[in-house]
C-alpha cells in the first residue's frame, strides 16, 4: 500500500477488493481518505469509486459482512453507502461528465477512473488507490495531488471556471481545505474563485452553513473568515460580519476595524476551545456594533447598547444560517448578550451584588463567558492590556469567593411563584411576578439574606402594600 492503513481498514479494502474482482469491477479508492492518509489525519469514512455501476458493487461488499450491512443507495446518482461498525464507505460509479455531488441534476455518465479523477474539486482530493491486481495498493495521481499536499496548495485539477461551475459549493470547500490544513489558495484557482463568487447563490445554505461550521472549527478559524471577505463570498453568504469591517474617521478620530478585531477574537478562543457554539459566540460578539454606531461630539465614536443588539440578531441570523434554533442558539445569544459584563465591572463596582448578579445571569455558562471577555480583549496598547488583564483576575477571584460562599450559579429563589398563589389565594398574573421579582432582586442586592425564612418575610411584607395577607 502506498499509503499507511490500520489492520481494520485493510481488511476492509480488502474485501472490497474481492468483491470488485467477483464483479470483474476496476475499483479505488479516492478522495479523502486518501488525502488524509497522506497527511496523516484521522479518518472515518472512504470513498470507493467503481469503473461500473457502484450499487452492485455495494451490495457484492454487504454480502461479505456477517451480519449483512444494510445498503442505503439513491439509484438516481448511482451512489451508495454502507457501514461496519463506525466506518462510512460510499460507492460511486466512474463519471466522465461533472461530478455533481448529489446535483439536482442526476444524470451522470459512466467514465473512465482518470474522466472521473478530472471532474474531482482539487488535485489533493483527486489521488486514487487501486483495489485491483497488479497494482494494488499503487496511488494513481495524474494531476499532482501528492506534490500540492508537499507543496500545501489547493489547486483545481480542471480550468477553475470548469470545476467550480460544475459545483459552485467547492469554491467554499476551497476556502475551508485551506483553513482547516493551513494550505494556500493556488493564484490561479484564486481568480477563478473571485470570478464566480456569484454562483455560490445557487447552493443550499444547509451546505454552505456545513462549510463555515468547519472553518470555524480549524485552528485558526480567521485564515478561512478573510478568505471568505477577501473572496466577495462572505457578502452573499453573511453580509452582516461584512458590515463589521472598516475604521471610520471623523475629526480625526477612528475606532478599530471590528471585523478584523472579531477575526483575532476567534483566533483567541480557538486556542481554547474546541466547542463550536463557544466559537459561535466569539464569531457574533460584536454583530451589533454597525446598527449602533454613532459617533458623538467631543467624544468619539461609540456602540451603546450593542451587546443587546446584537443578542437579538442572534435568532435572525442563526433562521438565515439554517443553524440550530433550539439551547445552542439561546447559548449564544446569552453570550452576546453578556460579553461586556465581566470586563465592565471595575475595581470600585466589584461588589458582591454585582458579582452575586453576573454568577445568577450567567449560570453555568460563567466559565465560558469569562474565556469570551479575555479573548475579546485585543488592544495593540500594553498598558491598556495589563490593566483589563488585572481588572479581569480580580472578577475571576471575586467570582470565586462570592460563588464559594453564596452558591448563585444554579441558584433559584427560595419563594416560588406557586407559593406566593398558594399563599394569598391568588390567581396567576403580574402581581404574583412582581412580588418574585422583588424578593430574587432583594436577595442579590444583599438586602435580605438567601434564606426561606427572610424570603418569606418579604413575601408577606411585599403582599400587604397590596392589601393581601396570607389566608389561613
Ligand atoms: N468532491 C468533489 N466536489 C465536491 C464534493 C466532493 O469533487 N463538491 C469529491 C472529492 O474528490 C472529495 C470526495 O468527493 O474528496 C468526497 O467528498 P466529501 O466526503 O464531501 O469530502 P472529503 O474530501 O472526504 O473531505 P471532508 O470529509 O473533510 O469533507
Amino acid at each position: 500500500m502506498d499509503i499507511n492503513c490500520t489492520e481494520k481498514e485493510l481488511f476492509l479494502l480488502k474485501k472490497i477488493a474481492h468483491a470488485a474482482a467477483d464483479l470483474e469491477m476496476p475499483c479505488f479508492v479516492i478522495g479523502g481518505f486518501v488525502r488524509d492518509k497522506l497527511l496523516d489525519r484521522p479518518t472515518k469514512d472512504a470513498d470507493i469509486v467503481c469503473v461500473g455501476d457502484g450499487i452492485d458493487l455495494a451490495h457484492r461488499v454487504a454480502e461479505r459482512f456477517q451480519p449483512k450491512p444494510q445498503v442505503a443507495f439513491y439509484k438516481n446518482f448511482g451512489t451508495a453507502a454502507l457501514r461496519i461498525d463506525d466506518f462510512e464507505i460510499e460507492f460511486v460509479g466512474a463519471r466522465k461528465e461533472s461530478y455533481r455531488y448529489h446535483s439536482r441534476n442526476p444524470e451522470v455518465a459512466p467514465g473512465t477512473l482518470e474522466e472521473d479523477q478530472l471532474r474531482r474539486d482539487f488535485t489533493i482530493n483527486a489521488m486514487a488507490i487501486s483495489l485491483n491486481q497488479p497494482d494494488y495498493g499503487s496511488l494513481i495521481d495524474p494531476f499532482g495531488g501528492q506534490k500540492d499536499l508537499a507543496d500545501r496548495i489547493i489547486r483545481t485539477p480542471l480550468e477553475p471556471g470548469q470545476t467550480f461551475s460544475d459545483d459552485p459549493l467547492r469554491m467554499l470547500r476551497a476556502i475551508r481545505f485551506a483553513s482547516q490544513l493551513e494550505f494556500q489558495i493556488d493564484p490561479h484557482t484564486w481568480e477563478g474563485i473571485c470570478l464566480h463568487v456569484d454562483r455560490i447563490k445557487i447552493i443550499s445554505q444547509e451546505r454552505i452553513t456545513e462549510e463555515l461550521n468547519k472553518i470555524l472549527l480549524s485552528r485558526k478559524p480567521s485564515v478561512g473568515l478573510d478568505l471568505l471577505y477577501q473572496s466577495g463570498i462572505l457578502h452573499i453568504i453573511f453580509p452582516q460580519m461584512v458590515d463589521l469591517a472598516g475604521a471610520e474617521y471623523i475629526d480625526g478620530m477612528g475606532h478599530k476595524d471590528n471585523f478584523y478585531h472579531t477575526l483575532q477574537v476567534i483566533d483567541n478562543i480557538s486556542a481554547n476551545t474546541d466547542d463550536l457554539w463557544l466559537r459561535w459566540a466569539a464569531l457574533l460578539h460584536d454583530i451589533g456594533k454597525p446598527p449602533t454606531k454613532k459617533f458623538e461630539q467631543g467624544h468619539g465614536w461609540t456602540f451603546h447598547g450593542h451587546e443587546v443588539v446584537g443578542g437579538r440578531m442572534v435568532p435572525r441570523i442563526f433562521t438565515r444560517l439554517k443553524l440550530p434554533q433550539n439551547e445552542k442558539m439561546r447559548y449564544v445569544r446569552k453570550l452576546v448578550e453578556l460579553h461586556l459584563r465581566p470586563i465592565s465591572l471595575t475595581k470600585e463596582n466589584i461588589t458582591d451584588s454585582a458579582i452575586r448578579r453576573l454568577l445568577f445571569d450567567a449560570g453555568d455558562d460563567i466559565e465560558d463567558l469569562m474565556m469570551l471577555c479575555s479573548a475579546d480583549i485585543t488592544s495593540k496598547n500594553k498598558f491598556k492590556v495589563k490593566r483589563y488583564l488585572e481588572n479581569f483576575n480580580m472578577v475571576r477571584q471575586r467570582l470565586a469567593e462570592v460563588e464559594e460562599k453564596d452558591r448563585m450559579r444554579n441558584w433559584q429563589p427560595p419563594i416560588t411563584g406557586e407559593l406566593i398563589m398558594e399563599v394569598f389565594s391568588l390567581p396567576p398574573g403580574k402581581l404574583v411576578g412582581e412580588i418574585k421579582n422583588a424578593i430574587r432582586e432583594a436577595i442579590l442586592d444583599g438586602d435580605i439574606e438567601n434564606s426561606y425564612e427572610a424570603a418569606y418575610g418579604l413575601m408577606v411584607k411585599k403582599a400587604a402594600e397590596h392589601n393581601l395577607h396570607p389566608i389561613q
